[in-house]
């Protein structure tokens, strides 16, 4: 989302939101040239940050600034997320995340700074709390899936993950042999990332839409809260049909029946586990892309998959989850939402014309980072 400005000439009132949770804005005639923050980070990072770099060039005149996050940042300044890089991203009107993290700075030492910290640094410091991972497996990749065609036809889902809150953000650390983790929620927490699941479900326009709430109410306080919350909240989105699902059943589901999802509403923890299931409905985690929302101020867009580092380097990074994050950003970060629409019809071209990055499983057309690359730039010509 494009930030409060007042260097730029204001041209008129902006149509409604496409992400309905947000405040409305004006657009301003800086806009004209969006500042977008580009974090390659680790691993396969620079690597689908360049492609993503060139794609977006080739769609228009955008004002690019790379930023250092993750292990990259570490080796440099000795933290994962500097206050420079921060403050850099919440001035900018969106940011590109490509993936953090890597072995040189795997430790089990609690002192040590480590990668992951600057992304959830960046999730919390920009307020992102909804993060939206559409599953929606090109026509292309039907057969891509370890899962049979019959069981993914038809599956076009989205995952709302929250993504500041519950146990990745409660108070955690070591006490002799000890360890602890703690999970809270909060009925404010829950009711914002609710409201934005629903309305996301009602914005999709499913006849009816519906909302499947995911939790473990069976064992976890956090969830019970959780459903008893999402449940308040329905009765303000009666159009939309709620179910409940546990989470173990859940991830059975999302194999045996993907098709029948609309939407899924889950905390952190269960969304970060249940997307990467899901990502193999599209036939690799190398095509699920993301979008992470707060109510102003820019959005963070990121491939879901991470930093891959036992293919980094080798130039043959799938680069779609990336282009596909760029389509988000496009749509619900800078209001182009043609360009958005262009980007994700020439990603199914490209795989419509057989070209496969390794993770795809080869097939007519093996290629790497770079022929993928030009073949998307080619088609949006
Ligand atoms: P991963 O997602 O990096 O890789 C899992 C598997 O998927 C690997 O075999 C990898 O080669 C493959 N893969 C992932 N993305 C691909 C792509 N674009 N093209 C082709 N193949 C791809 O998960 P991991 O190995 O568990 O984690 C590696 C590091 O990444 C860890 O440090 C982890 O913390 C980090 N991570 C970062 C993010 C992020 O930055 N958003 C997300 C997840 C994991
Ligand atoms: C994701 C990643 C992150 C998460 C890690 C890298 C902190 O796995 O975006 O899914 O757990 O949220
Ligand atoms: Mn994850």
């Amino acid at each position: 989302m494009p930030g409060a400005r007042s260097d730029g000439e204001e041209y008129g009132d902006v149509y409604p939101l496409e992400v309905q949770w947000r405040r409305p804005r004006r657009v301003t005639a800086a806009d004209l040239r969006p500042r977008i923050a580009v974090l390659p980070g680790d691993g396969i990072g620079p690597e689908i940050g360049a492609a993503a770099t060139a794609l977006l060039r080739s769609l228009g005149d955008f004002e690019i600034t790379e930023l250092s996050i993750g292990g990259a940042s570490i080796d440099e300044h000795g933290t994962a997320l500097t206050d420079e890089v921060l403050t850099a991203c919440r001035g900018s009107d969106a940011v590109l995340l490509c993936a953090v993290g890597g072995p040189k700075w795997d430790t089990t030492d609690p002192d040590a700074p480590r990668p992951e910290q600057g992304l959830l640094g960046l999730r919390k410091g920009l307020g992102l709390y909804a993060n939206l991972r559409p599953v929606r497996p090109s026509p292309a990749l039907l057969d891509a899936s370890p899962l049979k065609r019959d069981r993914i036809e038809g599956t076009d889902l989205l995952v709302v993950r929250e993504l500041t809150g519950g146990i990745y953000f409660g108070d955690s650390g070591r006490d002799g042999d000890r360890a602890h983790d703690d999970c809270a929620y909060s009925v404010g927490e829950i009711e914002r990332i609710a409201r934005a699941a629903f309305a996301a479900a009602r914005r999709r326009g499913g006849k009816p839409p519906r909302l499947t709430s995911v939790d473990k109410a069976n064992v976890l306080e956090t969830s019970r809260l959780w459903r008893e919350t999402v449940v308040r909240v329905a009765g303000e989105y009666e159009d939309v049909e709620l179910d409940h699902l546990l989470v173990d059943s859940a991830a059975m589901q999302l194999v045996s029946r993907p098709a029948e999802f609309d939407v899924i509403v889950t905390e952190n923890l269960f969304g970060d586990i249940l997307s990467d299931e899901a990502a193999m409905l599209t036939g690799s985690l190398g095509m699920l892309p993301s979008a992470s929302l707060g109510d102003g101020g820019p959005a963070l867009f990121e491939p879901v998959h991470g930093s891959a580092p036992d293919i980094a380097g080798q130039g043959i990074a799938n680069p779609l989850a990336t282009f596909l994050s760029v389509a988000l950003m496009l749509r619900h970060g800078v209001e182009r939402d043609a360009d958005a629409d262009r980007v994700e019809a020439a990603v199914d071209a490209v795989l419509e014309r057989g070209l496969r990055t390794p993770d795809l499983g080869g097939g007519s057309l093996p290629v790497g980072t770079r022929e993928m690359t030009g073949a998307v730039l080619e088609e949006l010509r």
